[in-house]
């Protein structure tokens, strides 16, 4: 096995021996298989180097306190998945072989799961057009493939809160187009955003609507959430938005655990300057608490510009479930035996 610095263990690939491997051919996917994890080899004219035609998921396996390894709603990932392979013309999968070969090849990399406390084994799965076609057409054969690496915090900073910019200039996704599945075209849109507002000093961006350019969509890769007079609220899912599954566990665990009402809802950009917290949700973005937004040369402090008081709750209740040391009242820890 590798050697792993697990206790400098940042957002870095660091690929686990082994990665899965199914393909699809003839209108059907085969079983696949465990191989070593390495360079896969492709045609030129493969629809996916051509078009776009690629979706990938983002999944994490835990460590417990107790030695058990367990995932969060690998079932809803799934799903996800499968609603964008329909949007991208692309073969489904079954939700079952999904999960199970996520499962099959965690054991075989078991090692690379960071200890408790240290981080967690990111789980990649990505599916793509690997056929040759030259006009745009969707593929005929199709490769699916699972990796992994341990990971530590996605923001560097980590639990501090970071710095987001706001721009009108620069959308992810218009409505109707792929912004609501994980497309891989969406993350190739966002680089050169992320690299103006890095530039500017700032970790991410804050997107708008494509439309009108005022309602707040999304960070580049985590959801919105804003706390302001007691009322947490997030964007709606107006099909442009990545539906996030810690989003959604969010505004379960806000209605059910915290008693809160959570609105999801259009929120302009410029409500968010004097909110009591805010903060971004996702599987590499956990919570992130955000501690200033920017809008055209003018930066707005959130609260004290430390971790709000629901944020850092909001933290603990989800880490909690997802190791298995809270109470799970939806059934989302998954056990792997
Ligand atoms: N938004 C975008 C654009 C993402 O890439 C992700 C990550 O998957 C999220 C939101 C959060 O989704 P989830 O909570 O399912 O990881
Ligand atoms: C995730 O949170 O898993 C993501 O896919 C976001 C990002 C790393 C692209």
């Amino acid at each position: 096995m590798k050697k792993i610095d697990w206790d400098n263990l940042g957002f870095d690939i660091n690929a686990a021996e082994k990665m899965f491997v199914a393909n699809y051919k003839d209108g059907r996917w085969d079983e696949g298989e465990i191989v070593d994890y390495g360079k896969i080899s492709i045609y030129p004219s493969a629809v996916v180097l051509n078009y776009g035609q690629g979706i990938f998921e983002g999944m994490k396996a835990y460590r417990t306190k107790d030695g058990r390894i367990a995932m969060f709603r690998p079932y809803d990932n799934a799903k996800r998945l499968n609603m964008g392979c329909e949007r991208l013309c692309m073969p489904t999968i079954d939700e079952d072989f999904f999960v199970k070969s996520i499962e099959s090849l965690l054991k075989v990399n078991e090692d690379y799961i960071p200890p408790y406390g240290k981080g967690d084994l990111y789980i990649r799965p990505i599916l793509f057009g690997s056929g040759e076609m030259l006009g745009v057409n969707p593929a005929t054969e199709y490769t699916f493939i699972i990796y992994m690496s341990p990971v530590g915090p996605y923001f560097k900073g980590g639990f501090n809160g970071i710095k987001l910019e706001i721009r009108k200039d620069y959308h992810r996704a218009p409505l109707y187009g792929s912004g609501g599945i994980k497309a891989i075209g969406n993350y190739a849109v966002s680089l050169y955003p992320k690299k103006v507002v890095k530039r500017n000093g700032y970790d991410e961006v804050i997107y708008l609507d494509a439309k009108t350019s005022t309602y707040i969509e999304e960070v580049g890769s985590a959801n919105f959430f804003m706390l302001k007079d007691g009322v947490l609220s997030t964007p709606r899912l107006s099909g442009s938005i990545l539906p996030g599954i810690t989003r959604d566990s969010v505004l379960k665990i806000a209605r059910d655990v915290f008693g809160l009402t959570p609105l999801e809802r259009d929120i302009r950009y410029d409500e968010i300057y004097d909110a009591d917290e805010l903060f971004c949700t996702g599987t590499a973005a956990v919570i992130t608490p955000i501690s200033l937004v920017a809008y055209d040369g003018e930066e707005h402090t959130i609260g004290d510009g430390r971790p709000g008081e629901i944020t850092k709750k909001m933290y603990d209740e989800l880490k909690g479930i997802q190791l298995g040391e809270k109470e799970d009242r939806y059934g989302w820890f998954y056990e792997v035996k």
